[in-house]
């Protein structure tokens, strides 16, 4: 690839925050497509750990699971060169474009938030400054880079509402400074549901462990998981109302083998759930096999670990430092001489 090529591709960013491993649902609905889109788009993607903080994690854990899920990361298979994978705190201009952004944003948008409103019913005992300024960091992370497009699930939209709110009024007042950045509707926006109850989004934090999948689950613990999923009692493997099991089993599969429904339908015509589910744990099975492969010997070399953070870092640095020092100089903060 020439470089005018390269400069001319439009830029995404998206971060996750280093909870619980992802579910097979976060895998369909975004990871899956991370590895995608880096061929196209110049991508950046992050650990979002001072996000976590907001809720006052463990140290200990809060550092393990920074590390896994950068570990994660790099086992999506995006390519190094071509991508930035860093960690939100290693970056410094994170922080300093939050705050400086929190001076542009007014109270009232800020407490629209329908999250912040969640979280405070959620952590009552712990309503602090930073759950309330989340938004803004967001929006920092999202401006620093100049970003064109923001993957998103339907949670984050208000935020990226207000990202681009924000941005739109600090170039009203400076002149174009930031890209206004727009969400990223990918092809296929597939909403996988709980095993256990088809009604519910299948979800790391869910009670019953055989209701969600997770990225790194053993083959034979995928398998059981399938084979004792909630379906219906009609034994047709078909598109209706009040398949919802069905269904989400059929979407599943399809996001692992590319087959379109009709395409599913024929191939189980007259053959029962049990053959339906065993197909099913086969192709999650082999979905996931080689990002759990991978993921098991880079969590294992903590120098690579070490170098690929500080070379995510050093690129993040790069680019976001730019943005950094246009809008002190904008603002009128004095230039460190
Ligand atoms: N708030 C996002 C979430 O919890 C994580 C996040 C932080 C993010 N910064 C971001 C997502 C910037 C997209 C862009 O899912």
């Amino acid at each position: 690839m020439t470089n005018v090529a390269q400069e001319q591709k439009k830029r995404v960013l998206s971060l996750i925050q280093p909870t619980a491993m992802p579910t097979l649902g976060n895998y369909l609905g975004a990871l899956k497509n991370w590895k995608e889109m880096s061929r196209d788009y110049d991508c950046i993607f992050g650990i979002a750990d001072l996000h976590a903080l907001t809720s006052r994690p463990n140290p200990g854990e809060l550092r393990r699971q920074t590390l896994e899920m950068f570990a994660l990361l790099l086992s999506l298979g995006l390519d190094p060169d071509e991508n930035i994978v860093f960690v939100q705190s290693h970056v410094c201009a994170h922080s300093e474009l939050s705050w400086i952004l929190n001076c542009y944003t007014q109270f009232g948008e800020a407490s629209r938030m329908t999250q912040f409103k969640e979280k405070s019913h959620k952590q009552s005992d712990n309503i602090n400054i930073g759950l309330f300024a989340y938004p803004t960091l967001m929006a920092a992370d999202i401006l620093l880079y100049l970003t064109n497009f923001v993957p998103v699930g339907a949670d984050q939209k208000q935020h990226l509402e207000l990202a681009r709110d924000v941005a739109e009024r600090f170039n009203g007042i400076y002149g174009n400074v930031f890209t206004v950045p727009e969400p990223f509707i990918g092809k296929k926006g597939a909403k996988i549901m709980s095993l256990q109850d088809p009604a519910a989004k299948m979800s790391k934090s869910d009670a019953n462990p055989k209701a969600s999948v997770s990225v790194l689950d053993e083959p034979d613990t995928i398998f059981k998981k399938f084979k004792s999923a909630v379906t219906d009692s009609e034994a047709q493997v078909r598109r209706a109302e009040g398949k919802d099991g069905i269904v989400n089993l059929m979407t599943i599969y399809s996001c692992c083998t590319g087959k379109d429904f009709d395409a599913i339908e024929r191939e189980f015509e007259g053959k029962g759930y049990g053959d339906f589910k065993s197909a099913v744990a086969e192709a999650v099975i082999e979905e996931l096999r080689p990002l759990r492969e991978k993921y098991k010997s880079v969590v294992a070399d903590k120098s690579y670990l070490a170098d690929c953070a500080v070379k995510g870092a050093a690129a993040a640095a790069r680019v976001s430092a730019r943005t950094a020092d246009k809008v002190k100089k904008k603002v009128g903060l004095w230039q460190k001489p």
